[in-house]
């Protein structure tokens, strides 16, 4: 085998409680990560050099050792001895640095996929422990499920057995937010903390989608709109244009809105597209 291709698909929060800071500088959470049909692909080819060159042609991606993707080879051929090049080529849809994690998806499609290519042979768990060397979120990737729940830093996964299909308006403004400074922005605040994920839980397996939609809650939303206060606007118009309920995903600036139908979602959609140039519609993976 000297190629492969693989799905990389994003990611969204359904809840996001930040629990306090650790000594180790990064947050304690508890989420429900969701995994959507939007998607990225990820091909993989032998090359004779020795070298690992990324092909992408997205500016914002990192052609280099700045990409998730360019570590995870690097950390793979290093411990396992391996001196073959590598072509990585990405097909990028999901908008970056977005709150999507998409390069954390990416990165989990490379280690995953050169396990195969190079024919390692490491077990999921140890998968996992490479995954969390490389960010908070690429763990989640690497379980083939729909919804799982994260803690620690969001590394530590457990996948939820819900059957759920839900429908949703991703819109993306063309705006960068860098996860570390939206952490940075953060004030905690642990009185009467919620236990959110246990609220929303009972109705996301149940699928009853007008109290999920009161259930999303994003812990980051202050910060994020501290950094850009009128991203309040867009999520107000996608709940006065008949969204069940609106919430940004992750570190933002992605806004997803809960819709109750694909049908709704296309007419929604058709309305944002005239304004933002970023607006998808996605369901459950
Ligand atoms: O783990 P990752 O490299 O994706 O995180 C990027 C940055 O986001 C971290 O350096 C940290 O500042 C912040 N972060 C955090 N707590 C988390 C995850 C990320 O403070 N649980």
């Amino acid at each position: 085998m000297d190629r492969l291709t693989i799905h990389s698909p994003a990611k969204l929060n359904l809840v996001l409680d930040v629990l306090g800071k650790r000594p180790d500088g990064y947050h304690e959470l508890r989420t429900i990560f969701e995994r959507i049909s939007l998607s990225d692909q990820i091909i993989l080819t032998r090359n004779k050099t020795n070298k690992i060159i990324i092909h992408c042609t997205h500016p914002h991606v990192p052609k280099g050792p700045g990409n998730l993707v360019y570590k995870a080879a690097m950390m793979l051929a290093q411990d396992f001895s391996i001196s073959e090049g590598l072509n990585i080529d990405i097909i990028k849809n999901i908008p970056v640095a977005a709150g999507l994690a998409g390069g954390s998806s990416n990165a989990a499609a490379v280690l995953s996929g050169l396990n195969r290519l190079w024919q390692i042979g490491l077990s999921q768990s140890q998968l996992v422990k490479y995954a969390a060397r490389l960010g908070s979120d690429v763990a989640f990737f690497l379980y083939n499920t729909s919804y799982a729940l994260g803690t620690g830093r969001g590394e530590l996964i457990k996948p939820l057995h819900v059957k759920t299909k839900l429908w949703h308006v991703l819109v993306t403004p063309r705006v960068k937010m860098h996860t570390r400074e939206v952490f940075t922005r953060l004030k905690l605040n642990l009185t009467n903390k919620r236990d959110n994920v246990n609220i929303l839980l009972p109705f996301l397996r149940k699928g009853k989608i007008g109290r999920l939609a009161g259930a999303l809650s994003n812990d980051l939303e202050p910060a994020i709109l501290s950094l850009r206060p009128d991203f309040i606007y867009l999520k107000n118009k996608l709940l006065d244009a008949g969204a069940a309920g609106v919430c940004f995903s992750g570190s933002g600036p992605s806004v997803f809105a809960l819709i109750e139908s694909q049908k709704h979602a296309l007419s929604l959609r058709a309305k944002f597209d005239r304004r933002y140039t970023q607006v998808f519609v996605v369901s459950t993976l």
